[in-house]
Formats: C-alpha cells, structure tokens, sequence
C-alpha cells in the first residue's frame, strides 16, 4: 500500500430542530402508546424540523458549528461530502447547496447515499481524500429531515424517525480522532427490505403513487431487527479484533441509533458494558445518516473519550448497507 498520511478529527457539530415530538402526541395521531414505544424501541421522543425546513438547513448549521469547534474557515475546505436519504431535491445536491451557504468557494461537494449507513460510507470516502493527500480538510455532514418521508398513518415506522444533523471535520495530522480502518459492506438483495417505493426514475411521482403513499418509507421492520444486531456485534468484534481493543482502551462504541433493544441485544452478544455505548435515541429516535455524528458531537462533548483510547462507529441501513470506522482519540 502507497504510504499514507494520519488523518484526524479537526472538530465536530450538531445541530437539531426545536420542536419535539412526544409519544404523547404519535398516540393522538395513530393507536399507539408512549408505554408500547418506550418497551420497544426507547424513544421517547423526537425532533422534527418546521414545514419550511430541508435538510441543508439543518446540515448547514451542524457543519457551522463543526467549523467553529475547529476554529476553521470555511474557504480553506476542500470537499464537502453529505451524507442524507432526505435530500432538499433529486438534484442538485444537499452538499452543494451547503456548500454556497457556507460559503466553501473552493471545495467540492457531493452527496453520498447509503441510508443510515451514510455517514460511515461518507467518512470513509472522506479519509481517503485526506489519506492520500490529494485534500487537507474536508467536511463530513450527515443530515436528515425523515419527517418529510414518515407516513403518519403507519403506525409501525411513524414512531422511530426525527429530524437533525451532525458534522465532523477531517483534517491531516489533526491531534485526534485518528481514524484507523473502515469497513464497509452492502447487499442489493435486501433492498426492498426498507425503501421509498416512488419519487425516483422506477416509479416517477404520479397522482396514483401519491394517492398510494407511496413516497413514504416503507420496511419490514422484524427483518431489519435482526439484520441490525447480527450486523452490530460482527462488526464491533472485527473493528475489536483488528485493533486489539479490549474494554481498558475502548472509550466508546457509538452505533446508528435504530432501536434501543437492537443495541442491547449486539452489546449483550459482544460482553461489553453498556456505559461504553452512546445512546441518546431516546431523546431523538432513528436520525439514519444524522445519528453517528450527532451521538460522536455529544460523546465527545460528554467526555466519553480520552487521549489513546478508541472509538468504533457501527452502522447498517437500507440498501442493505452496514459498516464501521474505527478511531482513535
Ligand atoms: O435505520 C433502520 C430503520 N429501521 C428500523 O429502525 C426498524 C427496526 N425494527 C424495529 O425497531 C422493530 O421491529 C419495530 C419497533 C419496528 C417493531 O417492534 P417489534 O417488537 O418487532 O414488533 P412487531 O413488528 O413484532 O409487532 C408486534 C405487535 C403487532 O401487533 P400483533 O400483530 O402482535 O397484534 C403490531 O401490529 O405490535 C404492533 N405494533 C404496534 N403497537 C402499538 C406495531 N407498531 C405499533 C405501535 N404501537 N407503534
């Protein structure tokens, strides 16, 4: 392998909307309960971005605060990378627009879409650039505004999905956040397992699509259950096996927020102690790309990181995607 350049995190961001979005209040639209919600998921609530709001805005603001936690101006980014399944529009791109409202004259900007996997796919892609020295610095966003694809007459998805972003800057030689390897998978097979049916080039918005809900997220949710935990704990033991991590050097497994069952079931099969997992789905339900780099803003704010320990980011989504990047802080 060409020799390659260390790579770390420069800063990190999040930003999510104010408005929440209780059990209390799903229950007065479908029959549901805040009691069936919290035993099967742990949520209790979530946010949701206003009518007006797309998901650069919200990206937007995470990245703002990525770059501040950096000291970092904008116009010296190389590339932006978003990583989002709730773009503002097909085309152009969610990082293009956040790429002129943050004023990044001289970055690129493209969109990556893995589902809830994305800011791994993203992060990675990312490294890469910095890695092999073609770029310095580039922003990692993820973003999402699910609400806009909920349908509220589901009872089995309307609960899990809120609105928010995060934001991570990789920068050469930075002093932390090392990233170490990254691991990234898929299988088309499963793509029908969690999709959006219509609105693309398969099924082109049609009064009937919309007639049929059909640009709405649909999933066979016991099926991604199990996916998810057997795609956690295999991921989390080869990122652990790989790097000789054991429990005194890992600071903190940060996994996509899906469902707080799904990572208690993985962390009970790889022996770990819960307190070493960030979980805040909680306070703001599944955020697909969004939820690693807002649980990573937080962990890093909540001090789950120290000098020399690692950190593995878990994630797996439609597609079906999965992977993990590993870092040390
Ligand atoms: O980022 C990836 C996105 N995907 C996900 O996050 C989904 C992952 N999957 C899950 O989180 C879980 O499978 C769910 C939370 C979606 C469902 O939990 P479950 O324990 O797998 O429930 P279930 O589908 O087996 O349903 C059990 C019962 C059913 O009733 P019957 O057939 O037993 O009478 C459902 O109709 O619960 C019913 N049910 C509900 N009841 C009250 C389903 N949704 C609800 C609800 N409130 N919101």
């Amino acid at each position: 392998m060409a020799e390659v350049r260390r790579v770390g995190i420069g800063g990190t961001g999040s930003f999510l909307p104010d408005t929440r979005l209780t059990n209390e209040d799903l229950s007065r639209i479908v029959d549901t309960s805040d009691e069936w919600i919290v035993e099967r998921t742990g949520i209790r609530e979530r946010r949701k971005a206003a009518p007006e709001t797309a998901a650069s805005d919200l990206g937007l603001e995470a990245a703002k605060r990525a770059l501040d936690a950096a000291n970092f101006d904008p116009e010296d980014l190389d590339l932006i990378l978003v990583a989002t399944l709730s773009p503002d529009h097909i085309f152009p791109s969610t990082a293009c627009l956040i790429q002129n409202k943050l004023g990044a004259k001289k970055a690129g900007a493209l969109d990556i879409s893995a589902a809830c996997s994305g800011f791994i796919y993203a992060l990675s892609t990312g490294w890469q650039f910095v890695a092999t020295g073609q770029y310095d610095n580039v922003l990692v966003i993820g973003s999402e505004v699910l609400t806009k694809f909920t349908d509220y007459q589901d009872r089995t998805t309307c609960i899990l999905f809120g609105d928010g972003a995060g934001a991570v800057l990789l920068q050469a030689n930075a002093e932390r956040g090392e990233i170490l390897s990254c691991n990234l998978r898929g299988d088309g097979s499963g793509g029908d397992v969690m999709t959006v049916p219509a609105g693309g080039s398969r099924n082109p918005a049609s009064i009937e699509t919309v007639t049929q809900r059909m640009h709405y997220m649909t999933m066979r949710g016991k099926e991604v259950y199990k996916f998810a935990v057997s795609k956690m704990a295999e991921l989390v033991r080869a990122s652990m096996k790989k790097h000789d991590i054991g429990l005194a050097n890992l600071g903190v497994v940060v996994p996509h927020q899906v469902n707080r069952r799904i990572i208690e079931s993985a962390v009970k099969r790889l022996h770990i102690p819960l307190e070493k997992v960030y979980i805040n789905i909680d306070r703001y339900g599944n955020t697909s790309a969004a939820s690693i780099p807002i649980a990573l803003d937080e962990a890093v704010r909540d001090n789950y990181l120290h000098p020399g320990q690692h950190a593995i980011l878990v994630a797996f989504g439609a597609g079906l995607t999965w992977g993990s990047v590993t870092l040390r802080w």
